[in-house]
């Protein structure tokens, strides 16, 4: 009885489901076929794309070719909307991708930036390596459903940036490393608020940073390392709040690092290295920015003492400040708060002064290298010596018995061993009366070296 009252209402849910799926997979649109084809062939004619993929391309498509199939809202609305290309991706096949590799003399076909209306994805990777191929005038009509535009290791693709970028309404990601860009950063990319990244290193991109750059709100990753870019870093780029990651590594940027970066506060990592800021000291808004991990900095004539910043920076795992002209000594509250660090980098600078007994809180340092400086005295024989300890090039520097005789002494150059009545280093040289006072372990080594010295 109950199983006859069901038939009607399951041959309904049979005819509905019979309609909804001849619904739901309308054919490609026989011009992006035709366009996909013809996109294939320039990346790769060696291989007959035609024939091993007759049928629709959203049923059966090379791995890289994506489609996708209207919204209902949509198929409601229009009622002949057919199926569409969203994703494009080519390049380097290897065992992790199987998308469609590109030949010596593969081209980037100008149907890419006119034949496909809901393309939200186009990706290169390691695809134009061979005779020079040139951006093509991307129309300004290219785009508005682009989501990401990823061209990755692509060293025979030239052009200015000019050429490339349009008014991308929706992307949110923009990395295009190690191509062949040259020009400025057009000032329409401020237009693009979507953008959460942007990565164009590896080019040879140059000229001033625009200050639009600042526009973008959303922006958590900035990268624009290894290019030639010149003239200061814009004030205004405090204003991008959301930063996690920002890296201006090898360019020609002059000045004085913004001291409104301390507004970003999200930030995790840092790099201005290679740069050539000039004589104004290491930043101090760097103790100002809680989440920081990575701190690089090195060669940039930047001189001045190294800060006493370090109280809020237990994150921290490396920090890069090499050839920073750097005088004056080594602060004990390094070895004191800096927790977490695992790489410091202080060579090549002009320290002076012993390296601080402190350092021996390091729990995970994996390397320290102050070679190139004029540190003085005997090294801390509380610290052992981990992965890396670094230490020619400083003539004041000398070994105690235990580092002498240690197996571990990679790196330690041919510091003389020390003349035992004159460099027993200070077992307590950080004089912070608060620290002791809040850290009561702390308190409980320095009196275990104390102890031990006595001891002796
Ligand atoms: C690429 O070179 C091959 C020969 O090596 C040639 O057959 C093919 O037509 C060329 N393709 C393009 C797009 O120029
Ligand atoms: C749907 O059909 C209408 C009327 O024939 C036409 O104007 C419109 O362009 C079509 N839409 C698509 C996406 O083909
Ligand atoms: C470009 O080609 C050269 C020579 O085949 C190769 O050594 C190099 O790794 C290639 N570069 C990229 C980015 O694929
Ligand atoms: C951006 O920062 C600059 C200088 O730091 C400031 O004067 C300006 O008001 C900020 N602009 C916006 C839109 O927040
Ligand atoms: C130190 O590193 C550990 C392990 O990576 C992490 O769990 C911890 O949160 C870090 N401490 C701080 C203060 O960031
Ligand atoms: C090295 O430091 C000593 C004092 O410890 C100082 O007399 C000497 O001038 C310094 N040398 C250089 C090259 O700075």
């Amino acid at each position: 009885m109950a199983l006859c009252h069901l038939v009607p209402t399951l041959t309904l849910v049979v005819i509905l489901s019979l309609v909804v799926l001849s619904y739901q997979q309308p054919p490609l649109d026989t011009a992006e076929q035709e366009s996909v084809y013809q996109v294939l062939d320039s990346v790769n004619s060696a291989i007959p794309w035609r024939s091993l993929f007759p049928d629709d391309l959203c049923v059966s498509a090379p791995h890289g070719v994506v489609c996708d199939y209207p919204s209902e809202s949509d198929a409601s609305v229009g009622g002949n909307e057919t199926a569409r290309i969203v994703e494009l991706n080519f390049g380097y096949l290897s065992d992790f991708t199987t998308n469609p590799p590109c030949s010596e003399n593969a081209t980037l076909n100008p149907l890419l930036f006119t034949s496909f209306k809901y393309i939200r994805k186009l990706f290169f990777y390691r695809c134009f390596n061979g005779s020079r191929v040139s951006l093509p005038d991307v129309p300004l009509s290219f785009g508005s459903s682009l989501e990401e535009l990823v061209l990755i290791e692509n060293p025979s693709l030239v052009g200015p940036l000019s050429g490339i970028l349009r008014n991308f309404k929706n992307l949110r990601r923009m990395v295009m490393t190690g191509n062949g860009f040259y020009g400025e950063i057009p000032n329409l990319i401020g237009d693009l608020l979507g953008l959460e990244e942007i990565t164009l290193s590896r080019n040879q991109l140059a000229g001033e940073l625009p200050g639009s750059l600042a526009n973008l709100k959303k922006l958590k990753l900035l990268d624009l390392s290894q290019n030639n870019f010149e003239g200061s870093i814009p004030e205004s780029l405090g204003n991008l709040t959301e930063l996690l990651k920002l890296d201006m590594r090898s360019n020609r940027f002059t000045g004085q690092i913004p001291g409104s970066f301390r507004h970003l506060q999200r930030l995790e990592f840092l790099d201005l290295s290679f740069n050539h800021f000039g004589h104004f000291g290491i930043p101090l808004f760097l103790g100002e920015i809680p989440r920081l991990k990575e701190v690089y900095l090195s060669e940039n004539s930047l001189g001045g003492k190294i800060p006493e910043i370090w109280e809020n920076l237990a994150s921290v795992k490396r920090i890069g400040f090499s050839d920073l002209g750097l005088i004056g000594n080594i602060p004990a509250s390094m070895g004191f708060y800096l927790r977490n660090l695992s790489y410091l980098g202080l060579d090549n600078n002009k320290l002076e002064g012993p390296v601080p007994e402190e350092f021996y809180h390091l729990d995970l340092i994996e390397e320290i290298n102050l070679e190139n400086n004029n540190l003085s005295g005997g090294i801390p024989s509380s610290m052992e010596v981990r992965e890396k300890l670094e230490l020619a090039g400083n003539r004041g520097l000398c070994l105690d018995d235990t580092l002498m005789n240690s197996k571990n002494r990679g790196g330690l150059g041919k510091l003389k061993p020390c003349n035992k009545k004159a460099d027993i280093p200070h077992a307590v040289s950080f004089n912070g009366g608060s620290l002791i006072r809040f850290n009561p372990r702390f308190l409980f080594m320095s009196l275990g070296i104390l102890f031990v010295f006595t001891c002796l």
